[in-house]
């Protein structure tokens, strides 16, 4: 059923990306869409290895961490997203290019020019038809992740806090692909706020400017 798409969750850390990407997939699924999720770093077997490496790993350079993301990516749009997209799936990636904008970019403060240049070259050209952006203040986010901190949770507040705004900035950049959803509403209502979106994007293929932080 329908067109493929390619509809990515973002957010900062404890924002709840993971849980909507499950609730997206079933709904979908339960009215008749083929939907692959996936998720970065990993979604390929090179990826999941990639994806412990940059966790995990001690002593990473940023150049190192940031080429193991792109490499991570390559892969993932060779394997997976293309060949989905092709066969006429909706797919549902759990951060995509925009992570890198947000973290190696905002974040870490790498040349966002330099960024781009490199996305588009490991993601020949594919990008997302839709961007969900699950905005959460920082301090809740890691107050939110009860297991052990990996590299990236661990780092000092102010790096979250920008990767906040480098995602606003992006997403009040291109209102057209992005929205914005209030990650602090319980979860039901951003599964809610999510599908509505996603249902008007797939049936007018275009998503609607007013804001999706509305309370129940
Ligand atoms: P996650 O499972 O919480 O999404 O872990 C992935 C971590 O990697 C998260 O802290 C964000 C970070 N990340 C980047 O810094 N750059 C990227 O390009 C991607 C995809 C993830």
């Amino acid at each position: 059923m329908g067109n493929p798409a390619f509809i990515v969750f973002e957010g900062g850390e404890g924002s709840g990306k993971s849980t909507q990407t499950k609730a997206l997939t079933n709904r979908l699924r339960k009215v008749g869409y083929k939907v692959v999720p996936t998720h970065e770093p990993g979604g390929t077997a090179l990826g999941e290895r990639l994806r412990r490496w940059v966790k995990w790993g001690k002593a990473i350079t940023i150049p190192t961490e940031l080429f193991l993301f792109l490499a991570s990516r390559s892969q993932l749009v060779k394997q997976v997203i293309r060949p989905a997209l092709k066969s006429g799936k909706v797919v549902i990636c759990d951060r995509f290019s925009a992570s890198t904008i947000a973290y190696q970019g905002h974040g870490r403060g790498i040349d966002l020019s330099l960024l781009e240049s490199l996305d588009d070259f490991v993601t020949e050209g594919v990008k997302p038809d839709l961007v969900l952006l699950m905005d959460l203040e920082a301090e809740e986010g890691l107050i939110r992740k009860k297991r052990k901190w990996d590299s990236f949770e661990r780092e000092e507040f102010g790096f979250h806090q920008r990767v906040r705004e480098g995602y606003l900035k992006m997403a009040a950049a291109d209102p057209e692909r992005w929205v914005v959803i209030d990650a602090s509403l319980p979860e039901f209502r951003i599964a809610e706020l999510t599908w509505e979106r996603v249902r008007d994007f797939l049936i007018y293929g275009k998503v609607s400017t007013s804001p999706a932080t509305s309370s129940p």
